[in-house]
């Protein structure tokens, strides 16, 4: 509601929200009856936000005709033959928009564009100076084997200040001015300045009053038209002569590496496995933060919804107009001694270098995987675009194949499923087929051919919340009605905890993907309220965190990670929220590859009794010849049992169930030789034995 009159909401938690305000918004402020806290940042300890406290000793303004960005870019080009800087149009007030381009002059038909952009918000100086480094960076003269391929084989483009008047009003008037200088007509208050440039792009524009403001004084007005302003036109107009297969564009402040969509919550691009191996996940991010006043320890990557949805905003239009791979960093925030600097990040040479050098692999990645986007394996994250990849089991199929074998890919579960091909913004490297049914039972098997490649799946646990949860265990986690799917969903609050069964992973399988479908409110400024997915395989011995959910969700979308190397282990899950509420809905943990296939059936594990009444039971060793181990779990995945079966097996010594600690329930018994595993249910029902 306070982005909806207009404030400039940097970020909002469940109870605070993060506002710039000048004299006149704070007056206004004060009349919505909110309690507002001034936060010590370097202009309000100042006490104005007018000028700026001395003249920055790195920090450039625009204008300076020594020391100024205009400046600066042309003694770079006048010393370096790889560097050439070109005006390609004008701002409101004149200024150029200085592209400069690395490499040869001319522009290569063989060669991918690649575009870096900085400072479409005026106050952003961090990202500038990010820039900046960056051409300093792909410039050098030292001979370099990455750069020197980098360069040679794209038409690399930096436009290190999009919002140039903006800008040099940074260092004039308002240190926090965030839009362009567009004069817009008074009102009963006076002048009127400035259209929010990253609201003025000519997607999604104007589609909704939260995304963007159609108010003029608002610091996110949209402007009166899609792309109405020069600068949006000439960012426009250049993307038309350079369709960029990648780009960035650097903002601050947050912490974030954002790709879209970002103009309605919940929604997941069509590139999502290209987006996610560049910029990485909460796991493996692509970059670090590694200042030492900084709120984080690494960038948190995520569709941008999960900050706040926008529209008109760059990202989402280049993706929906060229297919561009685009991203926006948020570059790092923190504290300075008692000083939060956001947006005035401490005009200091060491901790911009930290800064740069800590965003350096990831725009290094980017511009690499331009030549092949869907081929290429981040060096930063170490991850590489899953060919094929699938985002739910229920209450839709939906997978993710490569566009030019989307139309004849075929989905079987097993029985051939008829599947849609969605129809949203990207999709020119990918594409996501959604079945075009409701599953009424979830598949067990599943196989997805695209091209060449038949990718094969098995489910090995799910719980949507419903009739499937007996062998789930659920601490402050509760049933609730609502979800994706049925009647029922999850809903953990903070400090509870939702366990899966002990989860026994095929030993010819590699790789085992958590899907679940999920809705929470996190916020995207504070990494303290967030979901975590804890693993474990030692039968709950130790757990590590697998995965992160984080930022503002309230719309239900399908998450999922992805663990590699569990090969014959048994997997333990938990999912635990920690400062928000955390609804899941069919959670299904599937096995990547032939699952079983190639490997002799599955051995049956017999047992003397089953259900269990007496005080022994005895069990057949179902691997013959081979050593192993015979192991009993409690369905909270606890091993009770457990005893290592000589070569010779035959009947394996008893399990004394009248021992102490086992009460009436279900357990699990594992029987594992090599690679091999054979796994039973059991109940026990001992008279008198429940405890
Ligand atoms: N913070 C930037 C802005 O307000 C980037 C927005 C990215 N998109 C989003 N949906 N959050 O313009
Ligand atoms: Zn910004």
């Amino acid at each position: 509601s306070l982005l909806a009159r207009g404030f400039d909401v940097v970020w909002s938690s469940g109870d605070a929200s993060f506002v710039v305000a000048d004299s006149m918004s704070e007056e206004r402020l004060r009349t919505t009856g909110l309690m507002a806290t001034p936060v010590s940042t370097p202009s309000a300890l100042r006490g104005a936000r007018a000028g700026v406290p001395s003249a920055p000793t790195v920090y450039r303004s625009f204008d300076d005709p020594v020391r100024g960005v205009r400046a600066h870019l042309d003694s770079i080009a006048r010393a370096n033959v790889r560097v050439h800087v070109d005006s390609i149009g004008a701002s409101v007030e004149g200024r150029p928009i200085l592209a400069v381009k690395i490499g040869d002059r001319d522009h290569a038909g063989s060669r991918p564009d690649v575009l870096i952009m900085a400072t479409y918000h005026a106050r952003e100086w961090a990202a500038t100076e990010m820039a900046l480094r960056l051409i300093r960076y792909l410039a050098r003269t030292v001979p370099d084997a990455r750069v020197d391929s980098l360069v040679s084989a794209r038409d690399i483009w930096i436009i290190p200040v999009v919002n140039p008047d903006g800008y040099q009003y940074t260092f004039t008037g308002d240190r926090l001015w965030r839009k362009n200088r567009r004069p817009l007509a008074d009102d009963q208050f006076g002048p009127v300045i400035g259209v929010d440039l990253n609201r003025n792009h000519s997607a999604h524009w104007g589609l909704d009053n939260t995304g963007s403001s159609p108010l003029p004084r608002s610091e996110t007005y949209r402007g009166p038209a899609p792309a109405s302003e020069p600068e949006t036109q000439v960012i426009e107009r250049f993307h038309g002569e350079h369709p960029p297969v990648v780009s960035i564009s650097y903002h601050s402040f947050t912490g974030l590496i954002l790709y879209p969509p970002g103009y309605q919550y919940g929604l997941l691009p069509q590139e999502i496995s290209t987006y996610r191996a560049l910029a990485g996940t909460d796991v493996r991010p692509a970059t670090l933060d590694r200042l030492p006043g900084s709120n984080r320890t690494y960038n948190r990557p995520g569709p941008s919804w999960f900050l706040y949805t926008t529209n008109g905003e760059y990202n989402d239009w280049a993706y929906q107009q060229f297919g561009t791979l685009s991203f926006t960093p948020e570059l790092t925030s923190g504290f300075e001694g008692a000083s939060y600097y956001g947006f005035e990040f401490p005009d200091d040479e060491g901790k911009l270098d930290i800064m740069f050098q800590d965003n350096l692999p990831f725009a290094l990645d980017v511009i690499e995987s331009a030549r092949d986007p869907l081929r290429h394996r981040s060096q930063a994250t170490g991850l590489l675009p899953e060919r094929i990849l699938v985002e739910s089991l229920a209450p839709r199929i939906r997978v993710v194949v490569p566009r030019a074998d989307a139309p004849a890919a075929r989905v079987d579960a097993p029985g051939p499923v008829p599947v849609v091909m969605q129809v949203t913004d990207g999709g020119l490297l990918s594409r996501r087929l959604v079945s075009a049914n409701e599953i009424v039972t979830r598949p067990t098997r599943m196989s997805v051919r695209a091209g060449p490649i038949t990718a094969e799946y098995a489910l090995l646990a799910a719980t949507g919340a419903e009739g499937d949860t007996a062998a789930w265990v659920a601490r402050a986690f509760h049933r609730d009605i609502g979800g994706i799917a049925g009647t029922h969903e999850w809903r953990g609050e903070s400090g509870g905890a939702l366990r899966s069964p002990p989860i026994i992973v095929p030993s010819d399988v590699d790789t085992v993907s958590v899907l679940f479908w999920t809705r929470y409110n996190g916020d995207g400024f504070s990494l303290a309220r967030r979901g975590e997915l804890r693993v474990s395989t030692d039968a709950g011995a130790t757990w590590r965190i697998a995965g992160i959910v984080a930022g503002s969700a309230p719309a239900y979308y399908p998450e999922r990670v992805v663990l590699d190397g569990v090969a014959g282990v048994t997997l333990l899950l938990e999912f635990q929220p920690r400062a928000l509420t955390w609804r899941l809905d069919e959670i299904v943990v599937l096995a990547h590859g032939a699952a079983g296939a190639g490997t002799s059936p599955v051995a049956a594990l017999s047992v003397s009794e089953n259900p269990i009444r007496g005080d022994r039971v005895r069990f057949g060793w179902p691997f013959g010849a081979e050593s192993g181990e015979l192991a009993i779990y409690d369905w909270a995945g606890r091993r009770v049992w457990h005893r290592a079966v000589a070569a010779g097996g035959g009947s394996v010594d008893a399990w004394d169930v009248s021992s102490a600690g086992v009460g009436n329930g279900v357990y699990l018994a594992v029987a594992r030789a090599g690679n091999r595993v054979a796994r039973r249910k059991l109940f026990v029902a001992r008279r008198g034995g429940g405890q």
